[in-house]
């Protein structure tokens, strides 16, 4: 006889209490409050033993997300699973961003570069209803569940696979936003936490970090409609880099952004005029 209270007890030995209720509600399929009232409920012998297996491996340091197989991204549970990067907080900053910059009921045009989850492309189509949002990216894994969490959650999102602008005919967008990789391919942090299992094509882009951003600061201006901005999530260290960037592609009222830790996270810049090319 395996109780719930004596689970929960012998996995504290493991991992900290409140994930192992997250994983127990997961695995149960209830609420905390249940749990919570429920101690002296017997687990059957398959229960007690997935228990332990996640147990496991979230004490080997497997992410709590892929164990139970979502993650919140500005409050709408999204499906996350292994080979897709999980949404991150800092990264609701450019939902944030984006909507100060267009207000909720324009008919504009959004485009969402690497949509892993499809966390960006699917809050933006839900918050500025009048949308229309195209997201790209390259993961098989990731255009699955792009395109999974859009139908889940009621979203009208263009989902395509495309290298950044490749697949990208149109050239009239209000916005482009990208969380793309940005960590330096030989930095240690990937052998670090949950990065050791998130796909290296989402986390990591050339020997700087930077290989992604300059692609899409090269093309992206030429995809923009006078007046439109370019929003782009970065590493800590690399704000004057991607600044450095957008004005060498010519964009205009360029801005730095910080995320609630009070890093720099997001540069932007807007193409005012057709001067400089494109
Ligand atoms: C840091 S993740 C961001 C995912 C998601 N936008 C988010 O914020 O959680 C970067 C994403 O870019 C995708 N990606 C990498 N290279 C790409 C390329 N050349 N074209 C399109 N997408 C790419 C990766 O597969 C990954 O899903």
């Amino acid at each position: 006889m395996t109780r719930i209270d004596q689970v929960l007890s012998q996995a504290r030995s493991r991992i900290v209490m409140a994930e192992a209720r997250r994983l127990l509600c997961h695995l149960l399929d209830r609420p905390h409050a249940w749990l919570a009232a429920h101690g002296d409920e017997v687990l059957s012998e398959a229960e007690a033993l997935r228990f332990v297996d996640l147990v496991g491996r979230r004490a080997e340091g497997e992410p709590i997300a892929y164990l139970v197989g979502c993650r919140e991204f500005y409050g709408r549970s999204f499906s996350v699973a292994p080979g897709v990067l999980i949404p991150r907080p800092e990264t609701e900053l450019l939902v944030d961003l984006g909507i100060a910059r267009l207000g909720t009921r324009r008919a504009s045009a959004i485009l969402d570069l690497g949509t892993g989850s499809g966390c960006l492309g699917v809050t933006l189509a839900l918050e500025i209803p009048a949308a229309r949002v195209t997201a790209t990216e390259m993961s098989p894994a990731a255009l699955f569940l792009a395109g999974r969490n859009a139908r889940e959650l009621k979203a009208s999102v263009r989902v395509i696979e495309s290298d950044w602008f490749s697949a990208v005919a149109e050239r009239n967008f209000d916005l482009i936003v990208a969380n793309p990789p940005y960590i330096a391919e030989n930095d240690p942090h990937l052998c670090h936490g949950d990065l050791r299992f998130e796909p290296p094509q989402a986390l990591s882009s050339g020997p700087d970090g930077l290989d992604a951003i300059r692609a899409i600061i090269a093309q992206a201006r030429s995809h923009l409609v006078p007046g439109g901005w370019l929003l782009v999530e970065h590493g800590f260290d690399q704000a004057p880099a991607v600044a450095a960037l957008l004005q060498a592609a010519h964009f205009d009222d360029i801005e730095q952004h910080r995320d609630l830790a009070g890093i720099l996270r997001i540069c932007g810049g807007r193409r005012t005029s057709s001067a400089g090319g494109a």
